[in-house]
């Protein structure tokens, strides 16, 4: 039953072929076993239509152990697992006889399963109870279920998660019953809305929930649920504010899961139930601009998604360009402003970073990313040169002409995959010549920023900039915000001595700041004017959060340096059985540069 399908594969990182069937709905049934860091589960993939002919059907694995494959009414199909590639995993092969309208696999994930982190009960805030979650963006979901792993095959699904008992299980889905016996409960769910396989999502531990709004509730574990439901009260508000740009929210409900330290993003924005950071509870609101971005996904990204990682640009520029204008109509265009310009000092020097290390085609918004893992090639590039290219347009559009091509887009490509040439294609046919007037090819297949790129305006802005370099009187930065301080921070960098920074910090205590960003700012600019007694501040701030946005730039400081060069080594080392699989393989790599 051989035969060689014409390869057409609409992904680099999958297996998938365009010449085979589609997978269209998944049901997924895992019991978790927190002794062996095991599911054992079936998946079973219904196809869009029966198999034509005879052929093989391409599924993409990592570390699964399959031990039986059927068609729907239980008949054996043979298969082969390929040999294992460090970056896309395992290929599997089922060969489908004529007529075939879905496949069942009975299977099991390895212990070091990517998408997974088994928490012990040490690593939550509780201590007592064991803790499960998964982060499958970007193609992590393959380590959990055998499946066509690109966001160019959507899937509805329904699950179940069987646990054991006291732990409770959440999906980025909607719960439907639950069933318990003695020792274990069983929990179900359903996803009717079809979403790529990386926003397939869910978290077990002793979690509870408190109720935001008539659509929004916050889960975490139950001795931070307070200080949570303080935090994201004003979900609401956002989601109003979003629906006002982007048109009807489409997902029913905007839960919100709070993680532990562990968790390696600020957000991901799974479908009903973002994942945030635990970094977020920051005791005064100051970091809700990642609940804006994560629920702007909500439209750009979930609903209109890129179609593989080289156009990645299409989700998070889209995103950030959203989550501003959603911080614009909530907190005024002066916050929005400076957000846009922490970002471009971001981006700048992400840019010289690919730059002096030979990738810069990397630092295009169009990539070419076969044979290159996306966690590798994952930056702020992306997100922020995206953004101002859609600035750009929004400048030479006029706003009112602009917020209507953001619409069409969303409603033309809604629970769709999308290409740069899409994007080009739709600007150019509903505004002739506007691509053209910025250049944006130029942006979207060239290294850097254009010069013509917007940059951003305020006089708060302006107001910081005869402070680089210099000690602000306290009643100079009194009225500060994180994101003021921030810039400060950075526009310092290796302009202070240690006497400079002692009295910074006796002044504003910064090394005590609750805020993140401001404290690791503090961190980074003490490292930056080689002022190591900040070292065991790093170490502490190591061993307790795993938010890659930190500890990428901690380690490359520490590493930077020929007197914290070892201590950069001995810390990971320190650190490396309690970190996330993902953050765990991109500082190893980093350390090894
Ligand atoms: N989808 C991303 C996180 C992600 C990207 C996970 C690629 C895996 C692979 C999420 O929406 C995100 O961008 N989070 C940011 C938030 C910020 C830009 C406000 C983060 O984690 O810092
Ligand atoms: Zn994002």
């Amino acid at each position: 039953m051989e035969y060689d399908a014409p390869m057409a594969r609409p992904d680099p990182h999958s297996v998938t072929d365009d010449a085979q069937p589609r997978t269209r709905h998944l049901e997924w049934d895992a019991r978790v076993d927190f002794g062996s860091k095991t599911l054992t589960a079936t998946a079973t993939l219904h196809f869009h239509a029966a198999a034509p002919v005879a052929g093989p059907l391409d599924l993409d694995t990592r570390g699964l152990t399959i031990s039986r494959v059927t068609d729907l009414s239980g008949a054996t199909l043979s298969f082969e697992l390929g040999k294992e590639d460090p970056i896309l995993g395992a290929p599997l092969r089922v060969n489908l006889p004529a007529g075939t309208t879905g496949v069942k696999l009975e299977y099991r994930t390895a212990s070091d399963a990517s998408a997974l982190q088994w928490l012990e009960p040490a690593q939550t805030h509780g201590g007592k109870q064991p803790y499960l979650f998964s982060q499958c963006q970007a193609i992590h979901a393959r380590s959990l279920v055998p499946c066509q792993d690109t966001p160019a095959r959507r899937i509805s699904y329904r699950a179940s998660l069987d646990v054991p008992q006291g732990l409770v299980a959440v999906m980025g889905a909607a719960p439907r019953t639950s069933s318990t016996t003695t020792a274990r409960t069983t929990f179900h769910f359903e996803m009717p809305q079809v979403i790529p396989p990386y926003l397939l999502a869910f978290a077990v531990g002793d979690l509870a929930s408190k109720d935001l709004s008539p659509r929004s509730r916050v889960w975490s574990e139950p001795g931070l649920l307070d200080a949570a439901a303080w935090e994201f009260a004003d979900v609401e508000r956002h989601l109003a504010a979003a629906e006002s740009l982007f048109g009807e929210y489409d997902w029913e409900r905007f839960d919100l899961l709070v993680m532990p330290p562990s968790f390696p993003y600020g957000g991901m924005e799974n479908p009903r139930l973002t994942f945030l950071t635990p970094t977020l509870l920051a005791g005064d609101r100051s970091m809700v601009n990642v609940v804006a971005h994560e629920l702007a996904h909500s439209w750009t990204g979930n609903l209109v998604t890129n179609v593989n990682a080289e156009h990645f640009w299409l989700n998070e520029g889209f995103t950030v360009f959203a989550e501003r204008r959603i911080l614009e109509v909530l907190e005024g265009q002066e916050v929005a402003e400076l957000h846009a310009a922490l970002g471009r000092n971001d981006v700048d020097d992400a840019i010289a970073r690919f730059t002096r290390a030979g990738t810069p085609e990397l630092t295009c918004l169009r990539t070419k990313l076969e044979g290159i893992d996306p966690d590798e090639a994952f930056s702020v590039v992306p997100y922020e040169k995206g953004y101002l290219l859609l600035r750009a347009l929004e400048g030479a559009a006029g706003r009112t002409r602009f917020d209507e091509l953001l619409q069409s887009w969303l409603q033309a490509h809604r629970f769709g995959a999308v290409t740069t040439d899409d994007f080009l294609a739709h600007f150019e046919q509903h505004a002739p010549g506007l691509l053209a007037k910025v250049d944006a090819l130029e942006w979207i297949d060239q290294p850097g920023i254009p010069a013509n790129a917007p940059r951003a305006h305020s006089a708060r802005l302006d107001a910081l900039q005869k402070f680089k370099g210099q000690v602000p009187e306290s009643s100079d930065a009194s009225a500060w915000s994180p994101t003021e301080w921030q810039l400060y921070l950075e526009g310092s960098h290796g302009k202070l001595n240690a006497d400079q920074l002692a009295t910074l910090d006796a002044r504003f205590s910064l090394s005590k700041a609750k805020n993140t960003e401001v404290h690791v700012g503090w961190l980074l600019l003490a490292l930056s004017c080689g002022v190591t007694s900040v070292v065991p501040q790093v170490e502490a701030f190591v061993g307790k959060f795993g938010r890659m946005k930190y500890l990428k730039p901690l380690f490359t400081a520490l590493h930077a340096r020929a007197d914290t060069k070892a201590g950069a080594k001995a810390l990971f080392e320190k650190n490396r059985e309690r970190m996330h699989p993902i953050a765990k393989q991109v500082i190893a790599g980093l350390l090894a540069k």
